[in-house]
């Protein structure tokens, strides 16, 4: 389970109200797989990733917006879990086997999240947050 608490503010409110939807939905996707509901992950699954297009394309509109000069290299970054996490939703889908995804789950995205957040986004917000 991720605690919001222990992950870091950013300067832009939309961007925490939306991190904290993010962990809410992780920590729903958790308990699914705790109660080894294969077809309740993958809802879970596909709702994080209708999220984090939503999110991460409002992300991508206000670096748009204020010319944030490493606009690519934090697209990019999105577009690379985007695609890993469809990936993962269709090995689910074909396999309907949670153990392949244990690691996903439980390690993988957490960790890329909570760095994500400490880095690019913080980095992100604060320059929006100046340049508003
Ligand atoms: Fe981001």
């Amino acid at each position: 389970m991720i605690n919001f608490s222990e992950l870091p503010l950013v300067a832009l409110d939309f961007m925490n109200q939306d991190h904290q939807h993010a962990v809410d939905l992780i920590n729903d996707i958790e308990k699914q797989y705790e109660l080894a509901d294969v077809s309740a992950v993958e809802a879970g699954l596909k709702l994080l990733q209708e999220h984090c297009i939503e999110h991460f394309a409002h992300e991508e509109k206000e670096m748009r917006k204020y010319s944030f000069p490493p606009y690519q290299v934090h697209k990019q970054e999105h577009d690379r879990v985007l695609m890993e996490l469809d990936m993962v939703i269709k090995q689910l889908n074909n396999h309907r086997d949670l153990s392949k995804i244990l690691g996903y789950l439980k390690n993988e995205f957490p960790t890329w999240f909570a760095q994500h957040l400490a880095t690019m986004d913080r980095m992100t917000a604060q320059f929006i947050a100046m340049n508003m």
